[in-house]
Order: C-alpha cells, then structure tokens, then sequence
C-alpha cells in the first residue's frame, strides 16, 4: 500500500492540491491501493507534552498512524517549503509517530519526496533534510526528488498544475517510485 502525505497543516495549502492530483495520477498506473492523508486532519492534541510518553498519546494520532504510515510500504511526501525547509508540524507528526512505533513505522519503508514553494528552490533544502531524517530511520528515500518552484505560476482556475512539464516531471517520479 502507498500513503500519499500532504505534509502542512495550513488551510487551503497549494501543498494539499498538488497531493490530491499526483493523489489521482499515481492511483491510474499503481497496481497496489493507494490511500491519501493530509497533515490537515492531524488531532489537535497530538501538541502535548505526552506525546513523549507513548501510553499518554493521542489515540486519534495511534489510528491515523496504523492506517496510514504503519500499513503502507511506501510513502509519498508532499512537503511545503517553510522558511528554507520543511514545516515543523510534519517533523512533529514524525517525531510522536517515532516514539509510539518507530521500527513498524519507518524501517524498511521507501520514501518519495516532493518539494511545493512559492520561490525558487521548490523546497530542495527540505527535501534533503527529509532524506536525512527518513535515512536515519531506516527508510530508503529515492533518489529522484521532485522540486516544484513557483507554485502559483503552474496552476489554472481550478487550482490543479496544468503545465506540461511538471505533469510529465510528476509521472517519471511516479513510474520511478513503482519500481523502486
Ligand atoms: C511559514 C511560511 C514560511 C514560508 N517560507 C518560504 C520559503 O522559505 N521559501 C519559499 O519559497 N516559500 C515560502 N513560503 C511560501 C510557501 O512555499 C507557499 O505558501 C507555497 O504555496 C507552499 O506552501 P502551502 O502548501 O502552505 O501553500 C512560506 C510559507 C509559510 C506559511
């Protein structure tokens, strides 16, 4: 199973949309299901200083965490560039998954990154951050990541990306992850 992840919890995020479409680009060519979740429907007590504890952690976090990250063998994470990285809600969902199950919920896993940005860098420094963290969990991370500069530009009315080529960047990354 593949978890595609929108990695924010800004409402109304251009990360979350560009999600949902490689969400449905990505479910016409895998032959294993795929499931989307987005960092917007985190629960609001996962901020707590028991989430250092796992018996004190939130239970909604446990549920999100089976479905999601612990069930998948693959992961796509879609993350917004935040003052040159990676925002800290996505390393604080890593760090409470980690402490309640960090073997099942990343050791073996194979990553995919994805980098959404106003500017120009497409998130490139988040993204290596993410490889560092997720090879330091034991997760492989491919070696093809996809920076996505200048969100605002690539998109129609609709809010989807419509530039020929990004969609045809997205598709190598996905035919490149289905066989990784
Ligand atoms: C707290 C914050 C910090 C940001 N820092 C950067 C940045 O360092 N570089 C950049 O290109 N865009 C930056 N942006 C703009 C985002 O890249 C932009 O909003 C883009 O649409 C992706 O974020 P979103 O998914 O929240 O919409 C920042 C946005 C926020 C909310």
């Amino acid at each position: 199973m593949i978890t595609i992840l929108s990695g924010t919890n800004r409402p109304n995020s251009e990360t979350k949309l560009v999600a949902q479409q490689y969400f449905s680009r990505i479910q016409t060519t895998a032959s294993e299901p795929v499931k989307f979740f987005s960092l917007e429907d985190i629960p609001a007590d996962l901020v707590q200083i028991e989430m250092y504890s796992g018996p004190g952690q939130s239970n909604d976090l446990a549920l999100i965490q089976d479905e999601f990250i612990i069930a998948a063998d693959k992961l796509v994470v879609i993350s917004p560039e935040y003052n040159g990285s990676f925002p800290g809600i996505l390393k604080l969902f890593l760090d409470a998954c980690s402490v309640r199950e960090l073997k099942a919920t990343f050791k073996g896993k194979k990553v995919a990154l994805v980098g959404v940005a106003s500017g120009r860098a497409g998130n490139l420094r988040g993204m290596d951050h993410l490889t560092g963290i997720f090879h330091y969990l034991g997760a492989a991370v491919l070696p093809f990541q996809l920076p996505i500069s200048q969100i605002k530009s690539l998109k129609n009315e609709q809010g989807e990306i419509e530039e020929e080529q990004t969609l045809a960047a997205i598709d190598r990354q996905i035919q490149d992850f289905l066989q990784f």
